[in-house]
């Protein structure tokens, strides 16, 4: 289990609890957490489960991969930080994350 912080363009926050082995994207979308939409079901071909990881969380979420690189260069505002939380998958090590939901996606 880890507890995941998603935090919104306007600043609002959305905690909750998820299980080990989902996506955040899934995790993000089953306690509706606005802006995640996950339109192509974790296929890593949609962008719409863009999110900024905080710094401090970068290592333990990893890198991008390659099809996740092509899909970011597609999506609005992306910047260094920039995952597809389809491609995160959660951990006991990810206990704690927090990421941010771009200005763009609502
Ligand atoms: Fe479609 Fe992540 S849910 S790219």
């Amino acid at each position: 289990m880890a507890k995941i912080t998603f935090i919104e363009h306007n600043g609002t926050s959305h905690v909750f609890e998820a299980e080990n082995g989902a996506s955040v994207m899934r995790a993000a979308v089953d306690n509706n957490v606005p802006g995640i939409d996950g339109d192509c079901g974790g296929e890593c071909a949609c962008a719409t489960c863009h999110v900024y990881v905080e710094p401090e969380w970068q290592a333990a979420t990893g890198g991008r991969t390659e099809t996740e690189e092509t899909m970011l260069s597609f999506a609005a505002a992306t910047q260094d930080n920039s995952r597809l939380c389809c491609q995160i998958i959660v951990s006991d090590a990810l206990d704690g994350l927090v990421v941010r939901t771009p200005d763009g996606q609502h």
